[in-house]
């Protein structure tokens, strides 16, 4: 089969500056491609590079591709990382990974955090502002400390280790750099859950699987409360601890996992996503967002860490998505594209 691969690359937005640049934070690197198709080599297929954009159909045409694996997390907008499954929706190519409404309402956490509370999975207390103004209005509606972030960013993009802010001061100055910084975006402003964090990997359709799930602490000092700020992320080797499995008592594992599993079949997820979730001092468990897109880079991607730490390698981990999604359109007698 000719597998086409769609991604956004940090090279092609801003060659040598990428540290510096948040803008590209999602994308990945040319490390992760190869990756991928060493894995798709393996399992006895061909690949072709497809990038993002409009011209994937002229190039899907030309290189007759068969089926899409989609990494591409989009440019702008709530809706960046719906628009490749879209256009292969429009052109009937089949493709790994969740449908445009499951990634667009996930990406979105003010519309993810509505559906979740519909459904009876926890997440915090929250309020979203739109401009400086409107923040005496959620002043004394939450507890201290709260935590601000972009409404539909991803990486811990806009989340700052100053992002955890304690006073009505503090809150002004957090809410009014990311205004500043992400324009035309709302901002969510949620109750900071001190504890623990824990992610879970899910994988698989009718029937979700947990491939694993992990704490994330912080390296130097375990009791340390820890957030996965965008500094953090970026010096992972030096600041993180990835404990797989965690240590958590088996009621409340069981209880993370249901969530995880919950979440995964509410939003209509497919194939693969990775939830994170806050632990409270008190043993409450929050979701804090589904991610139907996690990274796949072998070296730095947590859902990677989460399954070489349970002894799935990262050849196994990719040719199961690719499975599951194989599998989605061999049922439904789909796989022949018409374009
Ligand atoms: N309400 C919260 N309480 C505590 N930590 C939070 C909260 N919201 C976000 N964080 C921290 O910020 C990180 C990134 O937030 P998240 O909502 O998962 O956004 P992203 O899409 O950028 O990963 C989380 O992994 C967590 O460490
Ligand atoms: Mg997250």
């Amino acid at each position: 089969m000719n597998i086409g691969i769609t991604y956004n690359l940090k090279d092609d937005v801003s060659p040598g500056a990428i540290l510096d640049n948040e803008f590209c934070e999602e994308f990945d690197t040319g490390g992760t491609i190869d990756a991928l198709i060493h894995v798709f080599e393996k399992n006895g297929h061909n690949s072709v590079k497809l990038g993002s954009g409009i011209k994937i159909v002229d190039k899907i045409r030309s290189e007759k591709v068969d089926f899409v694996f989609n990494i591409a997390e989009g440019y702008s907008g709530r809706n960046r990382e719906s628009g490749i499954p879209s256009i292969l929706e429009m052109i009937n190519v089949p493709y790994s990974g969740s449908d445009p409404l499951t990634l667009g309402m996930t990406l979105d956490k003010i519309v993810a955090k509505k559906i979740a509370s519909q459904a009876g999975i926890p997440t915090p207390r929250y309020k979203v502002v739109k401009s400086i103004d409107e923040l005496p209005s959620v002043e004394n509606k939450l507890w201290y400390p709260l935590i601000v972030k972009p409404a539909w960013e991803g990486s811990s993009k806009g989340i700052y280790n100053s992002s955890r802010v304690s006073t009505n001061a503090e809150l002004k100055e957090s809410v009014g750099l990311l205004l500043g910084r992400y324009r035309n975006q709302p901002v969510l402003i949620e109750e900071y859950i001190e504890g623990r964090e824990i992610t879970v990997g899910v994988i698989g359709n009718a029937r979700p699987q947990i491939i694993g799930t992990m704490e994330i602490m912080n390296k130097a000092d375990f009791s340390e409360d820890f957030f996965y700020s965008l500094e953090v992320k970026r010096d992972w080797k030096n600041l993180v601890s990835y404990v797989s499995p965690p240590r958590l008592n088996p009621i409340l594992e069981r209880a993370i996992r249901h969530c995880a599993i919950s979440a995964f079949k509410e939003f209509g997820c497919r194939d693969v996503a990775r939830i994170d979730f806050r632990v409270s001092k008190h043993g409450r468990i929050f979701m804090l967002e589904v991610n139907p897109l996690p990274g796949l880079s072998p070296e730095y991607a947590d859902l990677v860490i989460m399954a070489k730490k349970n002894g799935i390698q990262y050849n196994e981990l990719v040719s199961a998505i690719l499975n599951h999604a194989l599998s989605r359109y061999e049922k439904s007698g789909s796989v022949a594209k018409t374009i």
